[in-house]
């Protein structure tokens, strides 16, 4: 019989509160959280469970001892954005803010933390928590974690995570097989040309010309090069170049990204984009050059780990709070470790039942419903003992 994991979670729902306010307060940039990584380990501390450092302001914890061993991972880095919710403990830090839930995530995974370290002498193997840093920011964190090799010496067999979720309320849990979130590139075009005046367009080369018509044939890219049940999608997002009516600029500059949900086709779209770049720019008489700075690849839930999760999540909160998640063209690192390790992300309710819409992710206003800490802190504590005693049965223990 595992502890009646809501339950307990409620009665700390007080300390759940205070360390996502202090965390939501202040906020700090990805691979710069100081503040964040002190404040965990002192209540790592508080609670005598051990940890190590990584990557500076990560933080890797440990309850037990004995194999088997899974892992519980959240994210603790903030965004580059003004908040606007008004809120009493609303960020103190100038243009950065807990936009995106990572103070949920961390104040709900130091919770977890508690349920399990008061029972540790039950605990059926061993929970690695990472605290992981830069999540929001190019590499990303986890990668730079595996490949450090710093969750050895016992690596774990599973690995979990969880993000808020403002479309689904208080309660419930969004859940999905298979590919939920896409890989990312992030592309940057220089185009370059002798520049001139806008008389004489022949003595020059044209970058404008080069870019507008690079922009348009790069939309039958996903529309006309890639199977239509196959999801991607390529935005150039912008374009930066000229100034004055009478004079060819000598440079145009493009940004866009690339998201899709598979590895094959987003190696084949880079090459293909990389060859319409130099085609385009040889017509033209303009040079152009093509940089890719590689995102996250696509956020795979493996099928054990996510079968767990929705028993687990359906007996805690009941059969109807599982929903369907349907995947987005959004990127998490969590990928990394699903790449490496049997893995599951869910989403967590965080929109008050009242309201019947909310600020979503990554909005000045975004405010998640407190009321969903004491469900995420109990639902990762359930979810890595019952994994725990699902590895111990199975025999891969
Ligand atoms: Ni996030």
């Amino acid at each position: 019989m595992q502890p009646d994991w809501l339950q307990l979670a409620r009665q700390q729902s007080a300390s759940l509160v205070a360390h996502r306010r202090l965390l939501h307060q202040h906020p700090e940039l990805s691979f710069q959280e100081y503040r964040t990584a002190e404040y965990i380990r002192s209540v790592l501390r508080e609670l005598e469970i051990p940890f190590r450092t990584v990557l500076e302001t990560g933080t890797i914890a440990t309850i037990g001892e004995m194999p088997p061993c899974v892992a519980l991972r959240c994210d603790i880095d903030a965004l580059p954005i003004q908040e606007q919710t008004g809120l009493p403990f609303a960020s103190v830090h100038e243009g950065i803010m807990h936009a995106c839930g990572h103070d949920m995530h961390t104040a709900m995974l130091l919770g977890a933390a508690a349920l399990l370290k008061a029972h540790q002498e039950r605990l059926p193997g061993t929970v690695l928590l990472i605290f992981q840093p830069g999540e929001e920011q190019l590499p990303g964190g986890a990668v730079q974690i595996l490949q450090q090799n710093a969750l050895a010496p016992m690596l774990p067999q599973m690995v979990f995570g969880q993000h808020v979720y403002p479309e689904a309320p208080v309660g419930t849990v969004a859940l999905a097989d298979g590919t939920i979130f896409a890989s990312t590139d992030e592309l940057y075009w220089h185009l370059r040309a002798a520049g001139g005046h806008a008389a004489q367009p022949h003595r020059s080369g044209d970058p404008i010309v080069a870019a507008a018509e690079l922009v348009m044939h790069l939309q039958t890219l996903v529309s006309r090069r890639r199977d239509p049940l196959q999801p991607a999608v390529l935005s150039v997002t912008a374009i930066h170049g000229g100034e004055a009516t009478n004079i060819i600029p000598a440079r145009v500059e493009l940004k866009g990204t690339l998201r899709s949900f598979a590895q094959e086709w987003r190696q084949w779209a880079l090459e293909q984009i990389q060859q319409a770049t130099r085609a385009i720019a040889q017509l033209h008489g303009v040079e152009a050059e093509l940089e890719v700075r590689s995102g996250y690849p696509p956020l795979v839930n493996h099928a054990q780990p996510t079968a767990l999760v929705r028993s687990v999540a359906q007996s805690l909160l009941g059969k109807h709070s599982v929903l369907p998640f349907a995947p987005v063209m959004w990127a998490e690192d969590f990928a990394y470790y699903s790449q490496r390790f049997p893995a599951a992300f869910w989403m967590l309710g965080v929109r008050p039942p009242e309201l019947p819409t909310m600020p979503g992710l990554h909005h000045p206003s975004f405010a998640p419903s407190e009321d969903a800490l004491p469900i995420g802190a109990a639902l990762l504590a359930a979810v890595a003992w019952t994994a725990l005693e699902w590895l111990q049965n199975s025999g891969s223990g």
